[in-house]
């Protein structure tokens, strides 16, 4: 059954509303000498205060508000509901960017309806932009709708993708690259997942793509790009996922998604 365009509308509404607010806490409650608070994956993959500020701040809100539904997000956050909604939520996106003073981070919430995400928000504080988009309703930022540019010659595309902190994958991924880099247009690495599938969204690039991806990380930035008219997938046939996420426009999704399973760019 699809949903209701008034929960839809609740949805979107509450999206923005933690997203907006999580991302003035990030802005403007960031400490002068912000430093790393514990380290996860790696001793690259690090969490400051203010991802758990940001984290606590959403489950908050959302739990006030819909205190039925489930909730994952990336700092720790795990509780089931019983609505059939499940907000998928990464507080700070891009930590290594925001920690060093780069403007590429943002905060990214989704809902899910069993288990299908119907909303997406990412909110780039820094940059001033507001992504969003709903289950068939297009993909907007600050309200303007957007597109993804059409597929460019396979040598022309402008590529972003990202690197996990975990070693033996970056080592990987470096290689992959290698066939890549003389293949493409350029690559660009910009240090948010969330982000880049927006500036996908946007038209800024032609592609994206990366191995290694949580639910958070892609959430909200694959429904967007969905919406402003690119493909998504994982290995061929599959969804997106932590194996691999690639999108891009049809006629050079086929193409990326091909070329990566061929490389192996989803395993050691
Ligand atoms: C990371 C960023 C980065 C991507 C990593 C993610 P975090 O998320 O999205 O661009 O390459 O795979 O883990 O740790 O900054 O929330
Ligand atoms: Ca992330
Ligand atoms: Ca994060």
């Amino acid at each position: 059954m699809s949903p209701s365009p008034a929960l839809l509308a609740e949805l979107l509404e509450l999206a923005k509303e933690a997203a907006i607010r999580a991302g003035a806490l990030l802005r403007d409650g960031r400490p002068a000498d912000l430093g790393v608070a514990a380290t996860k994956s790696s001793p690259v993959d690090v969490v400051t205060e203010m991802d758990l500020a940001s984290e606590k701040l959403i489950l908050e809100l959302i739990g006030e508000r819909r205190p039925t539904d489930g909730y994952l997000g990336e700092e720790g956050a795990d509780r089931p509901g019983t609505s059939g909604v499940r907000w998928v939520v990464d507080p700070l996106d891009g930590t290594v960017n925001y920690l060093y003073g780069l403007p590429n981070w943002a905060v990214s919430v989704a809902a899910e309806l069993d288990g299908r995400a119907v909303v997406g928000v990412v909110y780039v504080p820094a940059r001033g932009e507001l992504f969003h988009a709903v289950l068939g309703g297009g993909a907007f930022l600050d309200g303007r709708s957007v597109s993804c540019r059409p597929a460019p010659p396979w040598g022309q595309a402008l590529v972003s993708t990202g690197f996990n902190y975990v070693q033996s994958v970056r080592v990987r991924q470096a290689e992959v690259l290698l066939h890549l880099m003389p293949e493409f247009r350029d690559i660009r690495r910009g240090g948010a997942a969330a982000v880049d599938l927006c500036d996908l969204a946007a038209g800024r690039v032609d592609g994206y793509f990366e191995r290694g991806l949580a639910p958070w990380d892609r959430a909200a930035g694959v429904l967007i790009a969905r919406e402003a008219g690119a493909l998504a997938g994982g290995r061929p046939g599959q969804e997106p996922g932590g194996d691999l996420t690639v999108a891009a426009p049809p006629g050079l999704f086929e193409q990326l998604q091909g070329r990566l399973d061929e490389i192996g760019a989803w395993r050691d």
